[in-house]
């Protein structure tokens, strides 16, 4: 496995600006970056992982990232299988508080015991510090406003409800 290759796991269920930061520092890191979209059997999800592919592959390409991201999806099983195939040595997730790293700790430890795979916790940048998915799921199917915390792409499907985009 290669230390130089990583993988971005998550739900992106939808993507947000906390999660580009993540990905624009990694992609600083890493000579290629795999950013995945995975099912996350313990969450109920709001959009199909096809839609949450196209939203990050629009908003990535919009930021004007990409040279070494690959962007692509998994639920076929394990993310370290995916990990392997790809040859990455490395996971990478965003922690913005204690509670993501009480979150996120144990998984990188059965993904260590699984594969011996490496997860690589990166701070994003505070003003991002209160942005999550669910928030972004809670006000948008409020009706409320959540531009300021996602990618313009994903503001204008959420605002919009547009499909296939
Ligand atoms: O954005 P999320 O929901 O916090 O991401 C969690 C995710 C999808 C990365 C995690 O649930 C996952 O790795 N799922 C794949 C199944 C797996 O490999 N589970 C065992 C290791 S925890």
């Amino acid at each position: 496995m290669s230390s130089r290759i990583a993988v971005v796991p998550g739900s992106f269920d939808p993507p947000t600006l906390g999660h580009l930061d993540v990905i624009r520092r990694a992609a600083k890191l890493y000579d290629e970056l795999h950013v995945l979209v995975v099912h996350n059997p313990g969450k109920e999800a709001m959009l199909p992982i096809s839609q949450r592919l196209a939203l990050l592959e629009k908003s990535i390409a919009e930021d004007g990232m990409g040279g070494n991201i690959v962007i692509g999806s998994w639920s076929m099983g394990l993310l370290v299988d995916y990990a392997r195939d790809v040859n990455a040595g490395v996971l990478v997730k965003g922690i913005r508080s204690q509670i993501d790293v009480a979150y996120e700790s144990p998984m990188a430890i059965v993904n260590r015991h699984l594969a011996d795979i490496e997860t690589v916790f990166l701070l994003p940048d505070p003003s991002h510090a209160m942005v999550s998915s669910s928030l972004v799921r809670q006000v948008a199917g409020l009706g409320g406003d959540v531009s300021p915390f996602v990618p313009p792409a994903v503001a204008a499907f959420l605002d919009t409800g547009a499909r296939g985009i």
